[in-house]
């Protein structure tokens, strides 16, 4: 059994996700210890108490430094001995001092196919209005290992969603997380509970 921690900032669909393949047993193998949450009004901490989770508000406006944040946030996790760290929405850039406590230990789910479409200022909405104003036609959603940079790290998983000429960048989104994000996230996490997951040479290999 691996000891959780699932980290948001917003509504929490995809934090919902994981917990809704738990309650169906899909993922046998974790717990989830508790929900982190930066923002007072992110519903993902609502959704965690209703699950009888954990809820935990660390808010970000209470520390001066970015790094503060990320000693803090540490040693939270240390202390209710974490193996798997999930970012679902968590805006909140995690710098060398996590990425080195928990070493391909955290894993992100970003709305496109990376590498287009990620980096710094890309997340959220933005992703998918940027995705429409440059006329892909295809984009997608990817679980990776989160390293020292911005969505740079081995990639696990990635779906492909077709972009409509009629979408916005609201219904693309939706679009994505129902076709991607909810499903590729629990299976991201049951894989690694599993130990089916080996990061060599800054690559993903699954076994
Ligand atoms: C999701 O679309 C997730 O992929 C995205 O934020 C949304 C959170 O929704 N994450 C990023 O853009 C990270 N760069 P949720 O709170 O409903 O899960």
């Amino acid at each position: 059994m691996i000891r959780a921690a699932v980290l948001v900032s917003g509504g929490g669909t995809n934090l919902q996700a994981l917990l809704d393949a738990k309650a169906a047993g899909k993922l046998p193998e974790v717990e989830f210890v508790c929900v982190v949450g930066n923002r007072r009004k992110a519903y993902g901490l609502e959704r965690a108490r209703m699950a009888g989770i954990e809820a935990i508000y660390l808010p970000t406006v209470r520390f001066e430094t970015n790094e503060a944040y990320n000693i803090a946030l540490r040693d939270l996790l240390l202390e209710k001995k974490i193996d798997l760290i999930v970012l679902a929405g968590f805006l909140v850039v995690l710098g060398q001092t996590m990425v080195d406590a928990f070493p391909n230990r955290i894993i992100n789910i970003h709305p496109s196919l990376i590498p287009s479409f990620c980096g710094d200022g890309f997340y959220g909405l933005k992703v998918h209005e940027e995705a429409l104003r440059r006329g892909v036609k295809v984009t997608g959603a990817t679980v990776h290992f989160v390293d020292g940079g911005t969505d740079t790290g081995p990639i696990i998983l990635q779906k492909a969603v077709e972009i409509l000429p009629e979408d916005t960048p609201e219904s693309l989104q939706l679009r994505v997380m129902q076709q991607a994000e909810w499903k590729l996230l629990p299976e991201a996490v049951r894989l690694f509970s599993e130990g089916k997951l080996i990061v060599e040479d800054g690559r993903v290999r699954e076994i």
